[in-house]
């Protein structure tokens, strides 16, 4: 009976000239938005190895997480790759592997993200917006040989790839960032010197500064004797453990709400490991998914392996 106008008009009525059929409607429709929270995850390097076994994971252990506050809850969890084809190839796959209630509650997305590109990061991080609640930076390499291009390129994506992610895809107030590190990055074999260094490294410059420093070492070939390891990549790891720690401290004293943490995964078999790791992608993936859905009682900063906060500075 209402014609367009009236309608308009009637939608500018007090609340009180609704029908109580209409207001017990709009409240319900109300409450049921209160009550249905859309959690978001972006994992990096989601495509295979520990990754795949992280998005997997995640979208299983979620609908019992703490973040989870309710059985309405949904997780959608973006699946960073580099190649699109390769990571919806993944998402099938994990998808086929998710029981039907999992199905329910977790949606997974496939995002491109290279990290070594700050074009494809900062592509991302535009279209995400509003942020995501959990972070995981996973993506990594592992190159063979020890030269200085060897510890230039991997410095570049295990370690500054990692932090242009951060500064460029928002995480959301009361959200999480864990940053996959790893056991090589402890500080037994370094000198003294550079050990100290890591451990009073304060922040990000600290950290940055190592770094450079080790590039260098290595490039004049005076790395041993300025008490550094021949070894890039778990120099890189050093760095994104130290790093992770100046972060901390820095969201701390800006009173930004989102915790960051680091851990290893264990020595999972992938292709990194060259099928010499004894742990499931699932077993790797535990650690890392249960700091991120805060199902452990991590603090700020902290390095974690096997489900334990690791004592790295005497390490
Ligand atoms: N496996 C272990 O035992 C172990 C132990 C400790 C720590 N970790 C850490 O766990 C993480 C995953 O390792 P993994 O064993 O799963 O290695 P992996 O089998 O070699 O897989 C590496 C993943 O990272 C991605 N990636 C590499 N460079 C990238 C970039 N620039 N941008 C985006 N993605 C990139 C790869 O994508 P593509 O497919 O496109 O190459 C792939 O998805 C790494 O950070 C590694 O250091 C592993």
């Amino acid at each position: 009976m209402m014609n367009f106008r009236g309608d308009v008009q009637s939608r500018r009525m007090p609340f009180s000239f609704l029908p109580t059929s209409v207001i017990i409607s709009v409240n319900l429709h109300k409450r049921i938005m209160k009550l249905h929270t859309m959690v978001t995850a972006l994992v990096s390097g989601g495509n295979r190895g520990l990754g795949y076994g992280i998005v997997r994971r995640l979208a299983n252990e979620f609908p019992s997480s703490p973040i989870a506050t309710s059985s309405a809850d949904k997780l959608t969890i973006y699946l960073g790759s580099r190649d699109v084809s390769k990571g919806e190839d993944a998402k099938t796959s994990i998808t086929s592997e998710l029981a039907k209630d999992v199905q329910e509650r977790v949606s997974i997305e496939v995002r491109q993200l290279d990290a070594t590109s700050h074009e494809s990061i900062s592509k991302l991080g535009a279209e995400l917006e509003s942020g995501v609640d959990i972070l995981i930076n996973n993506a990594g390499i592992a190159l063979d040989g020890f030269d200085a291009s060897v510890a230039k390129q991997t410095v570049a994506t295990n370690y500054y790839a990692l932090q242009d992610v951060i500064k460029n895809i928002k995480v959301k107030d009361g959200g999480r960032i864990v940053n996959i590190a790893s056991l090589t990055g402890v500080l037994k074999g370094f000198g003294d010197n550079v050990r100290e260094r890591f451990v009073n490294a304060k922040t990000i410059a600290d950290s940055d500064a190592l770094m450079q420093e080790f590039q260098d070492v290595v490039a004049d070939g005076s790395w041993k004797d300025k008490g550094w390891k021949g070894a890039a990549y778990a120099t890189s790891k050093s760095g994104v453990i130290a790093y992770t720690r100046a972060l901390a401290k820095q969201y701390q004293q800006e009173g930004k709400k989102v915790d960051v943490v680091s851990c290893c995964p264990g020595y999972v078999n992938t292709d990194m490991t060259k099928g010499k790791g004894y742990k499931t992608l699932d077993q790797g993936a535990e650690t890392p998914v249960l700091l991120a859905l805060g199902k452990l009682d991590a603090k700020p900063g902290e390095f974690w392996s096997e489900k334990k906060s690791v004592d790295w500075e005497n390490s």
